[in-house]
């Protein structure tokens, strides 16, 4: 179970605000969200909610979608309207993986969906069209490989479990997330308490997944989600570790049918020689659009404030850290502490040209997006803010 899965803020729920800021960007963004205990007791569920950024910052379109059913814990969009999402259902029983189209306003319109193992907290695509899904199904310990090539039937094809910890077989594996290598030939699947890197190989004929021996982190690293970098002839992956809130930097070496990773440092979220706050974990790491930044957020550091450009209120907020990359070796330089507009930031995301960066702040259900420079790298100013009633986990821009 998530860190602040059902935490009670004391925020109410339902308080919303827009930004008056003016605004010349326009756009929608699609926002998954956990269910939030709102008063003791009472429970909002999650869904799905969509945003319009406008004039008047962030305001929100109809109602709270359920079609990814009440838990939903991660997005993905290909081509404009193809939508999908999944139910981490983390109370009881299996998840379930769901396909829509995005209408022109925003919302969605049911097109297909299919049960999982439980708990899966990501997806990813492969095959040179797209052809196949993979879902990370962290409560059960596996990964799913689901044909996705008529949207409207999602068909599970092949399910690959993870083994506990070799010296500790009480420690289940918890895949977080799947990642294609920029070959599209290779997979690598951070697992969060077994402490390793699983690679598999995929045909990309056969569309099917083998897999290659794991890449081991020190005990107590907790992998949780990486980004590849192909720079020239060299391919780079920075992985962020969530118990040790580090980024670790590696080559990535080809073989035949091979994949291997030599490490080339390893430092903290925050680019700082200091401890990481008690309590604070590594959340999402991504590659800007022009591959020359590297930000990463951090859940309960709290070391920044956020002001609210609606009406000036100062909060305590995580941060997004942000670094610039050496394209020949790779190496990262810190550049920037920005306000993630909150706590928790679980996840945050580009849009498609990087001119701005939506933070889903799990702390207060708030949803925040501000200008980013993409040349210098820099987070910049609030162009929308909004806090919902439920917890949100994951925002992506529909564009
Ligand atoms: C699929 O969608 C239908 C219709 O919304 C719903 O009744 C069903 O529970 C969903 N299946 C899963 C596995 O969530
Ligand atoms: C790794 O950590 C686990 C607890 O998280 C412990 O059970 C195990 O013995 C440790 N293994 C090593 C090699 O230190
Ligand atoms: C946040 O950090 C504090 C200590 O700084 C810790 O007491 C608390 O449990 C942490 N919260 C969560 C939800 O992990």
């Amino acid at each position: 179970m998530r860190a602040t899965h059902g935490i009670f803020a004391a925020l109410s729920a339902g308080f919303s605000l827009s930004s008056a800021a003016a605004c010349s960007k326009q756009g929608l963004l699609l926002v998954s969200s956990y269910p939030f205990e709102s008063s003791p007791g009472e429970i909002v569920k999650g869904g799905v909610t969509t945003l319009k950024l406008g004039n008047k910052g962030l305001e929100q379109v109809g109602e709270i979608s359920s079609i990814c059913g009440t838990n939903p814990s991660w997005q993905t969009l290909v081509g404009g309207d193809q939508y999908y999402c999944i139910n981490e259902n983390f109370d009881d029983g299996p998840g379930a993986f769901t396909s829509a189209k995005v209408n022109t306003d925003g919302t969605l319109a049911f097109v297909g969906n299919s049960s999982t193992p439980g708990g899966p907290v990501h997806i990813a695509l492969f095959g040179e069209n797209g052809e196949r899904a993979i879902t990370s199904n962290f409560a059960s310990s596996s990964l799913d490989v689901f044909n996705i090539e008529d949207p409207a039937k999602l068909q599970s094809l092949d399910n690959k479990p993870f083994p506990p910890r070799a010296d500790s077989n009480t420690i289940t594996s918890r895949p977080h997330q799947a990642v294609v290598d920029p070959t599209g030939g290779f997979v690598v699947i951070p697992d969060l308490s077994v402490d390793v890197l699983h690679i598999f190989n995929i045909d990309q004929t056969a569309l099917t997944l083998t897999e290659l021996p794991a890449h081991p982190f020190g005990n107590g690293t907790g992998p949780r989600h990486a980004a590849f970098l192909k720079s020239g002839d060299k391919t780079f992956l920075y992985v962020i570790a969530e118990k040790k809130v580090s980024i670790l930097g590696f080559e990535v070496s080809y073989g035949t049918n091979s994949l291997t990773l030599s490490e080339k440092f390893n430092i903290r979220t925050d680019g700082s020689e200091n401890a990481p706050a008690e309590g604070s974990s590594g959340a999402e790491i991504t590659i800007s659009p022009n591959n020359r930044f590297l930000t990463v957020s951090t859940r309960n550091e709290t070391t920044l404030e956020y002001t609210s450009v609606a009406d000036g209120t100062k909060i305590p907020s995580d941060a997004l850290n942000t670094f610039s990359i050496d394209p020949v070796t790779g190496e990262l330089t810190h550049v920037q502490s920005a306000p993630a507009g909150g706590s928790f930031p679980r996840h945050f995301s580009f849009n498609k040209d990087g001119s701005l960066v939506a933070v889903a702040c799990g702390g207060e259900n708030r949803v925040n997006v501000f200008e980013r420079d993409v040349v210098t790298g820099m987070i910049g100013k609030a162009v929308g803010e909004r806090v919902l009633t439920t917890q949100v986990n994951h925002v992506i821009f529909k564009e």
